[in-house]
């Protein structure tokens, strides 16, 4: 356990964030916590955890107080051994991340992006037209294009081969299942840890990656000296967990906020260049990612809370994007609100270094149904899937009326 302690200043609340209850259902907690502090201590993990806008800001920018090298997730690394070789990205701090963030953010520029743009373009109308066509106005949203796009036009991006990419999601989801506590969701997958992790290592060998992908490019940068050679797979790694089941939700999410607002959807068709808002305000409204975890590198004081060095605390980005004190209606999912300054793809030093990825691949989809579909609304219940870190799902059927 960390050896974090209540301060007298702290209120403290039991719940258990990572129960299935809150899992499915965030908001109730999320409210609950904003309206209790600014920190919370929770007794059950012994961590405090931050769920305003103001707060959790803080916390991300300020990488010196409150590192990543201990982990991301409820598990404390100078006290306990990962589940696998951190990330070099996302569980590392200054100076060792420097080099595989440059490297990262290069590859993955809005202008380095730009060559996919009208490939990415073509699948996504042809992938609408063949779901038209096949499944008819009443289908899963969810497998059919939340799933089927990501899984088209990102493994090729990367330069995967064509085997085994079904291990993908299932990695994924394992992998942002780690950041919570050992619960139920962490032991069902317990039995795939060693077959999952050899498939994904395996993908991340030069020999592995086709010659113009992401892959490629990094193995090239090793080459160059800008990463070491054992740097370059665990690179390559960060890309096949960080980059498949987020957008999948992601998008799943902008498409469950569009069947659920049917006026927005019209500003949207009467509007396609607002595809790229729309997608951040959906990111903003659902927070594919909903929790971090940093851990203070000494005794810090936050809004009148001391906090001690090596304490773990837990920032809640889904309630920080829904905190009323930062957004007006923040229920409300509305293309009229500019939605940047959300943190649903983090802030500071780590802020998601995929995003472009995210944001172009969303574009692609959202343009592509929006010169095909009038209208669309749910057709039945969605349903959610459990995961520790992930808001998801594993259904969203929709009815749609063709434009
Ligand atoms: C970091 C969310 C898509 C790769 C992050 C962080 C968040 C996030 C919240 C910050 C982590 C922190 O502060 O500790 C999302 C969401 C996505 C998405 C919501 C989709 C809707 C992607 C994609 C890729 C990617 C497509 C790869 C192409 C990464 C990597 C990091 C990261 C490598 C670590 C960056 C660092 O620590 O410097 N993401 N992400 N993400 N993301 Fe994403």
């Amino acid at each position: 356990m960390p050896e974090t302690t209540a301060t007298a200043a702290a209120p403290t609340s039991d719940a258990d964030p990572f129960a299935p209850e809150h899992l499915a259902d965030p908001d109730p907690l999320h409210q609950h916590l904003r309206d209790t502090g600014p920190v919370v201590h929770l007794t059950r993990y012994n961590v405090h955890a931050l769920a305003r806008h103001q707060e959790v800001h803080a916390a991300l920018v300020d990488w010196g107080t409150f590192q990543s090298g201990a982990g991301v997730g409820l598990a404390n690394f100078r006290h306990e051994k990962p589940w696998r070789p951190p990330s070099l990205l996302l569980e590392a701090d200054p100076p060792h991340h420097d080099a595989p963030r440059r490297v990262l953010r290069e590859i993955l520029t809005p202008l380095a992006l730009r060559r996919l743009r009208e490939t990415w373009q073509t699948v996504a109308d042809e992938l609408v037209e063949t779901v038209l066509a096949e499944q008819g106005t009443e289908f899963d949203a969810f497998t059919a294009l939340a799933t089927a796009f990501p899984l088209r036009v990102f493994p090729d991006a990367v330069g995967l081969g064509p085997y085994g990419r079904e291990n993908l999601l299932p990695y994924g989801n394992m992998a942002f299942n780690a950041f919570g506590p050992r619960n139920d969701l962490v032991q069902a997958d317990a039995h795939r840890v060693a077959e999952l992790s050899a498939w994904v290592n395996d993908q991340c060998v030069r020999e592995a990656l086709s010659e113009d992908g992401f892959g490629a490019r990094i193995w090239a940068a090793a080459d160059r000296g800008d990463l070491t050679p054992a740097q370059a797979p665990l690179v390559v790694r960060s890309l096949l967990t960080a980059g498949v089941d987020t957008t999948v939700h992601g998008l799943a999410a902008a498409l469950y906020a569009f069947a659920t607002h049917p006026g927005q959807w019209q500003r949207l068709r009467e509007r396609p260049e607002l595809a790229r808002v729309a997608f951040d305000e959906a990111v903003r409204w659902q927070s594919p990612v909903q929790t971090f975890f940093r851990t203070a590198t000494k005794d810090v004081d936050i809004a009148g809370t001391r906090i001690p060095e090596g304490g773990k605390i837990l920032m809640f980005l889904g309630a920080a994007n829904r905190d009323p004190r930062r957004w007006s209606d923040p229920d409300r999912f509305d293309l009229a609100r500019d939605p940047s300054g959300h943190v649903g793809f983090g802030m500071g030093i780590h802020q998601c270094v995929g995003q472009h990825v995210a944001r172009l691949e969303a574009e692609c989809l959202l343009t592509a149904l929006a010169r095909r579909v009038a209208h669309l609304e749910l057709a039945g219940p969605p349903r959610r899937h459990l995961n520790n870190t992930l808001r998801s799902w594993v259904q969203l059927p929709i009815r749609i009326r063709t434009a």
